[in-house]
């Protein structure tokens, strides 16, 4: 039996893959509960529905692959209908923090192309403000020193991000440096900060992007325009 978060990831998964709709260009999340998207659509597709989609890794790639998705490569996309994305952190007014995946960078250039996001979590995901979790940040390789410095610079605690002892690198070759903030008091503002750091691939604040937000089987939130 399924403990109550993962049930709750589960359908909000399949609640928010019950928004596809035939003929549609679907970017597909990482993470554990995108995985639920992923398994959903697959049974979706094998009922008969098509759509076709991209990824935002390496590994929702393969489980689409397998799961008998039509893939596209992004590369040769210019827009997406809608993305179904997990987060890590989701505040009330759907700001998010995402990348403890690692898929940060994909994650946001899908995102940025979607006429939609919609964003799938459990209970647990949900905060009061941004910050109870470090904030992952992308790194070119030939700037972690640099990088790391100035980060701690801009007031938190950057940690490299290591697997066994090597350091995990994102699919496209770059670190991923986990930033303590505490509570982050002026979301954009940080956002901005980080935008203007060279070296900087990508950062995991998701201040605009989310538009309706799925948890536990129904949709919790929409964002006001
Ligand atoms: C991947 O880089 C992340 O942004 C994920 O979307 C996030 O970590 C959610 O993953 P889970 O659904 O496994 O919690």
């Amino acid at each position: 039996s399924l403990s109550p978060l993962i049930d709750q990831k589960r359908r909000a998964a399949e609640a928010a893959v019950a928004e596809i709709e035939p003929g549609m260009l679907v970017g597909l999340g990482t993470g554990s509960t995108a995985a639920f998207a992923i398994a959903a659509l697959g049974r979706r597709v094998a009922g008969g529905l098509a759509v076709r989609a991209v990824a935002t890794s390496l590994a929702t790639e393969a489980a689409a692959v397998a799961a008998g998705i039509a893939m596209l490569d992004f590369a040769d996309v210019a827009a997406v209908d809608l993305v179904i994305d997990g987060a890590d952190e989701v505040d009330p007014a759907l700001r998010a923090i995402k990348g403890a995946g690692g898929a940060l960078l994909r994650e946001k250039i899908v995102a940025e192309s979607a006429g939609r996001m919609l964003c799938i979590i459990d209970d647990s995901k949900r905060v009061s403000q941004l910050g109870r979790g470090p904030l992952p940040v992308e790194v070119l390789p030939f700037a972690r020193r640099f990088v790391t410095d100035r980060l701690a610079a801009l007031g938190c605690e950057p940690v490299l991000r290591v697997r066994a002892g090597a350091p995990v690198l994102s699919d496209q070759g770059n670190l991923l440096i986990d930033c303590r903030f505490g509570p982050i008091d002026a979301p954009a503002a940080l956002a901005d900060q980080l935008a203007a750091l060279p070296g900087v691939m990508g950062h995991g604040l998701f201040l605009r992007e989310i538009d309706f937000l799925f948890c536990g089987g129904e949709l919790r939130q929409e964002r006001d325009r």
